[in-house]
Order: structure tokens, then C-alpha cells, then sequence
């Protein structure tokens, strides 16, 4: 990637992300979920968000769909568009655990290589990855979008697991079973282990 930032000299600030984390009595942290398209993130992340906001947490939800209507709109989804949108939602995730947040990320992110860039913005332990295990087949019975049904009739190109590929996370801190479970007992786990873990 071309550098662009030539004579740029990090700032320092007083206030760091410790101190904006303390005042919100908790630990700032990254809660990555990825997963097919369908598979039931975007539904978990909201749960597990309204879980922490109830107990008294300061919270973001990062959505992709969301984020593509304004910070991304300038993206699609070549292999490139996926590899950009992940990079720039990832440093905003990491300026918003800097202001001490928890912060729940809902993006297919369907790359290794861009999920571990992800993971390495931040702290050891700062950041977990989810990771909402729905078979595609699961995904594509559901269809609530109708998105497979236009992919499989080539409405729409590079569509993730049909003619774009999705790479299953080997080392997810947690991995949901969509299949064994509902939605609500997933994410009242979540919370509770993102609390536990305070
Ligand atoms: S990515 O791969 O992380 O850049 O994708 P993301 O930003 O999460 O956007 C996924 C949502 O965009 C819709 N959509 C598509 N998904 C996958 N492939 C293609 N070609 C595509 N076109 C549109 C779709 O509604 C995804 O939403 P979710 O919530 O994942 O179903």
C-alpha cells in the first residue's frame, strides 16, 4: 500500500484509553463476529449489545450493512472493496475501544489475513473473535434477504460462498452454534462470558 503519511508525528494526549475506560467502570474491548451472510451475527450482536447496555456498559454496534450506507459506501464486494471495508471498520473499532467502549463488530470478514490485521491493532485479550457458525447450507435455506436465491440465479457476483470464498476462523475465542441453539441463549452466554471477564 502506497504511504502517504510522510512527516507525521504521533501526538501524545493525557487522557488515555485506561482513564476513559475507568469513568465507564469497565474494560474497553473488540467483539468480532464474523460469518456467512444469513448466518445470524447482525441478530446476536444486537442481543449481546442490549445485554451489556442493561447491565450498565458503554457500548457500539459497528454493522456492516449499516456501516456500507455511509463511512463504506464507496465500496462493493471484489476481493479488494471486502479487504478495504474491513481495514477502515477495523481502525474505527479501534478508536472506539480507545475511548474506552465495548465495541461489537458485525461484518462477514470473510479473509484470515484481514482478521488477523484486525486482531492486531489491539491489546492482548482486547480483542475476541465470534465467530457465528451456520452452515451455508442453514444460511441459504433461511434466505430472509432473498440475497442467495439472486446470487444463484447470477443477479448478484461475488456473492459470499457461492462465487466468493468465506474462510472458517481457526482460532476464534468463542465459536456459536446456530444450529443447536436460539439466538437469545447464545448471546446471553456472550455477555455473560464479555462480563465474567471484567
Ligand atoms: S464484508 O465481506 O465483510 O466486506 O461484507 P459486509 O460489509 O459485512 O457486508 C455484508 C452485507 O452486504 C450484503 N451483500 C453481500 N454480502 C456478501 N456478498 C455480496 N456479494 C453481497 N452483496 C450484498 C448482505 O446483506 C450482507 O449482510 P449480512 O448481514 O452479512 O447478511
Amino acid at each position: 500500500a502506497l504511504r502517504r503519511a510522510a512527516n507525521i508525528h504521533w501526538q501524545h494526549v493525557d487522557v488515555d484509553q485506561a482513564a476513559r475506560a475507568r469513568i465507564k467502570g469497565q474494560q474497553a474491548r473488540c467483539l468480532w463476529f464474523t460469518g456467512l451472510s444469513g448466518s445470524g451475527k447482525s441478530t446476536i450482536a444486537n442481543l449481546v449489545e442490549k445485554r451489556l447496555l442493561a447491565a450498565g456498559h458503554h457500548t457500539y454496534l459497528l454493522d456492516g450493512d449499516n456501516v456500507r450506507h455511509g463511512l463504506n459506501k464507496d465500496l462493493g464486494f471484489t476481493d479488494e472493496d471486502r479487504v478495504e471495508n474491513i481495514r477502515r471498520v477495523a481502525e474505527v473499532a479501534k478508536l472506539m475501544v480507545d475511548a474506552g467502549l465495548i465495541v461489537l463488530v458485525s461484518f462477514i470478514s470473510p479473509f484470515r489475513a484481514e482478521r488477523r490485521m484486525a486482531r492486531d491493532l489491539f491489546a492482548d485479550g482486547e480483542f475476541l473473535e465470534v465467530f457465528v457458525d451456520t452452515p451455508l447450507e442453514v444460511a441459504e435455506k433461511r434466505d430472509e434477504k432473498g440475497l442467495y436465491a439472486k446470487a444463484r440465479a447470477g443477479l448478484i457476483k461475488n456473492f459470499t460462498g457461492i462465487d466468493s470464498p468465506y474462510e472458517t476462523p481457526e482460532a476464534a475465542e468463542f465459536v456459536l452454534d446456530t444450529g443447536e441453539n436460539t439466538a437469545e441463549a447464545l448471546a446471553e452466554r456472550l455477555a455473560a462470558a464479555v462480563l465474567r471477564a471484567d
